[in-house]
């Protein structure tokens, strides 16, 4: 009876499961903070996306650690860095995967920020260029959708102008519309090698008290052309979630962030909680709220524990 009657269904097809890549081969370094999560070479990361489609999970999200930073983030639009070979190979040997990658520069810039720096502030105007230009490089390696992070204004905008112009009509825009400037990104940063130099990412990112701006931030993105939009982080955000499924008849995602990846690990090492179904409760609390999908590092976990039933 109860199966008759859930209202809410979990299944590995909304999941989309971010990897980690950099040059090399052969490589799985698994981040400290993030057990379970490795940064990957280009041939692992295949092999990862390999089983995660085999488990039934749809989608990989890559992000870059590159091999050299500089004050642009100019490896963010090299055709030869780890993400676009990565895209290659994936559209290769796992061509029924959807392949989106993340589109910013902090993990490439010297200081860490998601923009151009100039006299010490972060300039966005400045920076959409570049963020073009890096969407356009994932975009001739092959990529599905492109899914800019970097919360400047009128990005999604410039972009999408910019994969039509060169005739990449078919890539598809996630953009993360609804990102607070979260203490729950630490292990990403730790994993991606991101943290800023100097200041923090409140000039860019949302404040994390601010719904009705959030629903600004989503119905701007849909203007300039999203195809689907993110609320990042997701579980201090459920009322995000809710209330933009309500507002927008778009995709709704929701990014379950590294913090909270983080949170779950350490108890659940400790023996203080049941992984497995704190994991799934979590997973299925975020669909309830109005999720489409979910970005999750429990995602080859969870994939495997639903299909166990
Ligand atoms: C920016 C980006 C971040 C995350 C995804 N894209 C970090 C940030 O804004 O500092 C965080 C994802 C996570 O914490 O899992 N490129």
């Amino acid at each position: 009876m109860r199966d008759l009657v859930r209202e809410t269904r979990l299944s590995p097809d909304r999941f989309v499961a971010p990897l980690f890549v950099r040059h090399g081969r052969g490589l799985r370094e698994e981040v400290p903070s993030l057990p379970g999560v490795f940064r990957l070479s280009p041939d692992e990361a295949v092999s990862e996306a390999q089983q995660l489609r085999s488990l039934g999970v749809p989608a990989v999200i890559l992000f870059g650690i590159p091999e050299k930073k500089d004050e642009n983030g100019s490896e963010a639009w090299d055709d030869g860095a780890a993400v676009q070979e990565t895209v290659r190979r994936l559209k290769k040997d796992a061509p029924e995967l959807l392949v989106v990658t993340d589109v910013c520069l902090d993990e490439y810039t010297s200081h860490g920020h998601c923009g151009v720096i100039r006299d010490g502030e972060v300039d966005n105007d400045a920076t959409l260029p570049l963020l073009a230009r890096a969407a356009l490089s994932h975009a001739r390696a092959g990529v599905d959708v492109v899914g800019p992070s970097d919360m400047m204004d009128g990005r999604v905008g410039a972009i999408r102008r910019a994969l039509d112009d060169d005739g990449y009509t078919a890539v598809g825009i996630l953009s993360y519309a609804a990102k607070a400037a979260s203490a729950f990104y630490g292990p990403f940063r730790e994993a991606a090698d991101s943290a800023p130099t100097f200041g923090d990412r409140r000039g860019y990112q949302m404040d994390p008290a601010n719904r009705r701006e959030a629903m600004r931030e989503i119905a701007l993105d849909l203007e300039e052309g999203a195809d689907a939009v993110m609320v990042k982080p997701a579980l201090a955000y459920l009322d995000v979630i809710s209330e933009a499924r309500e507002r927008f008849d778009a995709p709704i995602a929701a990014y379950n962030v590294s913090g909270e990846y983080a949170l779950v690990k350490a108890a659940a090492e400790r023996g203080w909680i049941d992984e497995r179904r704190i994991v799934l409760e979590i997973l299925t609390g975020i669909v309830r709220a109005g999720a489409d999908f979910v970005l999750t590092y429990h995602a080859k976990d969870a994939a495997r524990w639903l299909a166990q039933g």
